[in-house]
């Protein structure tokens, strides 16, 4: 009888916990692919892009979205994986705002029989039954572009010794991790480089104003040679602080930030900034195709990177091809 009751209670938590998940938004009501997505904030343009890229390509696709943006919150994060799951959709896609602490929900997916694609960021657990699929940048090879940029740029200036200042994205997510070591890596053997200071600013714009400002402060404009920056939104905060303060982005202080946004490849064309490594946003199709083949009982590969370049001061830059999302 005991169990009889716990098993009648387990029923109504799971019935209450479907209908209060959001239904999917999707103009195909009669859509049998649901994808559950947890999206973990719009703190940049590149996000933001992100987010509308995988909105377009659900609705190409013919599948239904059901979308929580979680506002830079892991515990969010984490709910809203647990809704999708009591809601049963078909497949999970989220982008983990930091490496670490998803094993517990993650668990819960692979027991509930739901693939899961990780979009955009890695998880740090190397336990390669946590999730289905990742789709995303390279990170690591972004830090590297950056490097050799800048071996390029030294030797063409013939530098002696130049001073890098970084400004790093959120701690413990895979791009601030990868591009600082890609980076890092880079530069390591050549003794003309001189890494002086590295601090977080989150992947915000306004942080990467506060951040310049602080360093500025700290090192004075003639120390500083170089800003590493890992997004664009960070850049063209900082870029914002140093013209306030009269300092010539792209002449006085080298530039090099990661993305392609339109407003960093236009300040790239006006000389404001030197190099710009490009991240894709636009993921969602991949996503969508992996969604298709996995319903489909198709291998999927465990990684797909998208094929990413760097636009640059030493690139023809009147080139149709030098555009940003
Ligand atoms: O994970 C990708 C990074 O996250 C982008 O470079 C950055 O702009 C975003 O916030």
């Amino acid at each position: 009888m005991k169990k009889m009751i716990f098993l009648l209670a387990a029923l109504l938590l799971l019935a209450t916990m479907s209908s209060c998940a959001k239904q999917p938004e999707t103009d195909n009501k009669t859509s049998s692919v649901v994808v559950g997505f947890s999206q973990l904030g719009a703190e940049s343009s590149w996000r933001i892009a992100n987010t509308e890229s995988m909105e377009t390509a659900a609705k190409e696709a013919g599948f239904g979205l059901m979308m929580e943006n979680a506002n830079q919150k892991q515990e969010k994060q984490i709910d809203a994986i647990r809704s999708f799951i009591a809601y049963q959709v078909d497949v999970i896609v989220f982008s983990p705002i930091v490496e670490s602490g998803w094993d517990n929900i993650l668990n819960e997916a692979f027991t509930a029989g739901i693939p899961v694609i990780l979009m955009d960021r890695m998880i740090s657990n190397n336990d390669e039954n946590l999730y289905t699929t990742y789709v995303g940048a390279d990170f690591y090879a972004e830090g590297r572009r950056a490097g050799e940029y800048l071996i390029r740029k030294a030797d063409a200036m013939n530098a002696e010794l130049m001073n890098i200042v970084e400004i790093c994205g959120t701690v413990g997510s895979t791009p601030m991790r990868d591009r600082q070591q890609g980076f890092m890596d880079a530069i390591k053997d050549d003794p003309r480089f001189n890494v002086i200071d590295s601090i977080c600013g989150d992947f915000l714009r306004s942080m990467g104003g506060e951040c310049a400002e602080m360093l500025l402060e700290k090192y004075g404009s003639d120390t500083i040679d170089v800003i590493y920056s890992h997004n664009d939104s960070m850049t063209l905060g900082a870029l914002d602080v140093l013209e306030q303060q009269g300092i010539r982005p792209g002449k006085d202080i080298i530039l090099i930030t990661v993305d392609g946004e339109k407003e960093a490849v236009d300040a790239l064309k006006a000389g404001k900034i030197n190099c710009v490594v490009q991240c894709t946003p636009n993921l969602g199709p991949s996503v969508m195709e992996l969604v298709r083949k996995l319903k489909a009982g198709e291998k999927v590969p465990k990684i797909t990177h998208p094929d990413e370049g760097i636009f640059c001061d030493f690139d023809d830059l009147s080139d149709p091809a030098v555009e940003g999302f």
